[in-house]
């Protein structure tokens, strides 16, 4: 077994918090493991935790549609993960503890997986790996650093779906992401218009 399927193991058979008491299933994360891009959200909500998999829901789709349009998608381009493994009852926020004893699993996997680029989607993502304190509102569109890795954070898919307004800034956001990618990555990769 190697180093990632080690820690899937690990990880699928947490107990360290009272989500593992409310699971069906613990959600690692899927994508390409050598993956330069890494999306991650906050955690699973009800469609994710029957399935196992992340963003199988409606914020599921559209990620989706946002990766397709920049060129990328979750088999080839990008793994995506979550803040949290396992969903909190009623999708309600993970507590601060919760978050605090899964946040070793993520950090493994970046590690592991080794991305160029994170993507950072929604205010618990950010919050969650840069600062507690951080507002999606102020950071969004920016380049951050993060243990010299470059970190874009975003709006989360759901407030897209509750807010056609921010629309706009996520696809500028991106198009951020595809221009560093080809930058960094693959210059042969289609650059994002319009
Ligand atoms: N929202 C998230 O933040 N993560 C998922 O996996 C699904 C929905």
């Amino acid at each position: 077994m190697d180093l990632f399927e080690q820690l899937k193991c690990e990880t699928e058979s947490c107990m360290l918090c009272n989500l593992s008491k409310t699971r069906t299933h613990v959600v690692f994360g899927e994508g390409n493991r050598n993956a330069k891009i890494m999306c991650i959200g906050e955690g699973p909500g009800y469609y994710e935790d029957q399935l196992g998999r992340p963003f199988v829901g409606k914020s599921g789709e559209l990620l989706d549609k946002i990766l397709g349009v920049c060129g990328f998608n979750r088999l080839e381009h990008v793994f995506i993960a979550n803040i949290v493994k396992c969903r909190p009852p009623e999708n309600r926020d993970p507590l601060p503890e919760e978050r605090t004893l899964c946040i070793p699993y993520l950090y493994k996997q970046i590690e592991i997986i080794d991305p160029k680029i994170i993507v950072l989607l929604g205010a618990t993502a950010l919050k969650g790996l840069i600062d507690p304190e951080a507002k999606i509102t102020k950071l969004r569109g920016e380049w951050l650093d993060w243990n010299n890795r470059l970190v874009m954070p975003t709006f989360h898919p759901s407030a897209l779906l509750r807010n056609e307004q921010l629309k706009r800034p996520v696809w500028e956001d991106f198009k951020k992401v595809v221009a560093k990618y080809r930058e960094l990555v693959n210059p042969d990769h289609p650059s994002a218009y319009c």
